[in-house]
């Protein structure tokens, strides 16, 4: 497990590009933000870039910036909320760093996208919720999961940051001085 490059996933709404900032501060890391990057490569908002250009077009673009930001280390990348959808997407994540979930009730991202104009996927309530149901299944493969709904910025990052340093000593035990092989280690 590579806990020096934390990924933050999750659905709309549920605070991923909050929380992969003040994990920044905390780590003293730098943030990317995958929405961010594709809006300056193509130099216009993510809702033009659907309408103008379709959601497999988007895709593609998302892929590829996640894709260059594979080479850095010390990194928290907010992700977009499909991100971490596709297989493809999730293997390199879960290859290149760790992925923590922020889960976050579906009332809750009511709540926070009700005037929202920015989010082409969340115009149609149906289909939101649709989509909020069927994305769990691949929000769960994610390294860490942290309840979104009833803690703060500050706690999530909190509960993140401890989670990370009991990883890195978890993942950097080394059982060299040990005779026995790695099966008898159980
Ligand atoms: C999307 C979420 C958005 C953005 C795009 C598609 C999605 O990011 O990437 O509108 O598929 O859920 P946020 O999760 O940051 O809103």
């Amino acid at each position: 497990m590579r806990t020096d490059k934390v990924y933050v996933i999750g659905f709309m709404g549920a605070g991923k590009s909050s929380v992969a900032r003040a994990l920044g501060t905390r780590l003293g890391w730098r943030v990317q933000d995958i929405d961010e990057l594709i809006e300056s490569r193509e130099h216009q908002s993510i809702a033009t870039v659907f309408a103008r250009n379709g959601e497999a077009y988007f895709r593609r673009i998302e892929h590829e910036v996640l894709c260059e930001l594979v080479h850095e280390r010390q990194l928290v990348v907010a992700t977009g909320g499909g991100t971490f959808v596709g297989t493809d997407n999730r293997n390199i994540i879960n290859k290149d760093g760790v992925s923590i979930w922020l889960d976050v009730s579906f009332d809750r991202v009511i709540d926070r996208l009700r005037s929202d104009t920015k989010r082409p996927l969340a115009a149609d309530h149906t289909r939101m919720q649709t989509l909020f149901e069927t994305r769990r299944t691949a929000y769960a493969l994610a390294d860490f999961r942290v309840d979104a709904s009833l803690t703060s910025i500050d706690e999530q990052t909190e509960q993140i940051l401890e989670w990370i340093r009991i990883e890195t000593i978890r993942t950097s035990v080394s059982y060299t001085h040990l005779t026995l092989p790695p099966s008898d280690l159980v």
